[in-house]
């Protein structure tokens, strides 16, 4: 990496970070973040950064709130120590499902946090698999959107599945499924899927062929899994073999069994579940770390995915 670079971590997920850091070749900014006994927190850089390129990896996931305010107050920091550029390095955007007024009397989150990241101070942001792509529209600098896709068909092209299908388990996912689908050269279904609350779904119909097949179900986010469970109940009624679950920002809030699910597939974009052993976890730090590289050298990033 030049030397004008550096990068350094949010407390959301050290472990992603120091892996960057390994894949760059580079030690990891020296910082202090503490919490005050009222629940406030405090950061310090413990390094010069006057006229250099910050990178801060924040991945806000679980405890959303808090570590997005420990990105806003750590990107204050590097303003206020007159750092060149602040690019946020968020993996995971948190909010990213409030990206809409779907009914009446409800915030865009989603928008209200590109807000606070700008108005605190970044100059450019690194994230993947964003639920919707528009929400890069939601800022006025540069938004460098990274996809899990190469690293999970690689992976799954490594499991010699022999009649796979895949499957987009709503609507809202059969944009970014159907390019599974495409790199993978196999058939493509719908789960027809509809969300009664925050964690509850239901489905009402499969469009598509499973019967006897190896049913790959593909989403960006899985939370409390009920549209992973939902979408596998539906496949296996229609007579698929096996369902195995590709997710990249695998919350997994109830744990990693998902009833119906045979195998799952996630990468480490938020700290690995406690409980989540059996699960296959694929690695996007070499392909952050190859991000960076393009942004401190100007080169394309869209030429990582071609
Ligand atoms: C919704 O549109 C997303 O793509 C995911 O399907 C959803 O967020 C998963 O949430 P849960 O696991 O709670 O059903």
């Amino acid at each position: 990496m030049v030397q004008s670079a550096m990068l350094f971590a949010g407390s959301s997920h050290p472990e992603l970070a120091r892996a960057v850091a390994k894949e760059l070749g580079v030690p990891l900014g020296q910082i202090s973040i503490e919490s005050f006994p009222d629940g406030e927190i405090g950061v310090q850089i413990l390094e010069n950064v006057r006229g250099r390129d910050v990178f801060v990896l924040q991945s806000p996931a679980r405890r959303p709130n808090h570590f997005l305010m420990e990105l806003l107050i750590l990107v204050d920091a590097f303003k206020r120590a007159s750092a060149r550029s602040i690019v946020a390095v968020v993996p995971y955007y948190a909010y990213a499902r409030q990206d809409r007024k779907e009914k009446g009397r409800v915030p865009i989150t989603a928008k209200l946090v590109a807000d606070l990241l700008q108005r605190a101070g970044v100059t450019r942001v690194l994230t993947m698999d964003l639920h919707t792509e528009q929400i890069q529209g939601f800022f006025d600098v540069p938004v460098d959107h990274l996809y899990a896709r190469r690293l999970f068909v690689k992976a799954l092209k490594g499991l010699g599945l022999k009649r796979p299908v895949v499957v987009s388990p709503d609507v809202g996912s059969n944009k970014m499924v159907r390019k599974f689908a495409e790199d993978l050269k196999v058939d493509l279904a719908i789960v027809d899927k509809r969300r009664v609350n925050g964690s509850v779904t239901e489905a009402n119909a499969l469009i598509g062929d499973v019967k006897g097949k190896e049913v790959i179900l593909v989403d960006d986010i899985c939370s409390t899994g009920g549209t992973l469970k939902t979408a596998a109940k539906v496949c296996k009624a229609e007579g698929a073999k096996s369902v195995l679950a590709v997710v990249t920002h695998a919350l997994l809030i109830n744990g990693t069994e998902i009833e119906g699910i045979d195998r799952l597939l996630v990468t480490d974009s938020v700290p690995p579940s406690h409980k989540a052993q059996g699960v296959q976890v694929v690695s996007i730090a070499p392909l952050i770390a190859e991000a960076i590289e393009c942004v401190v050298s100007a080169k394309s990033i869209s030429s990582l995915f071609s």
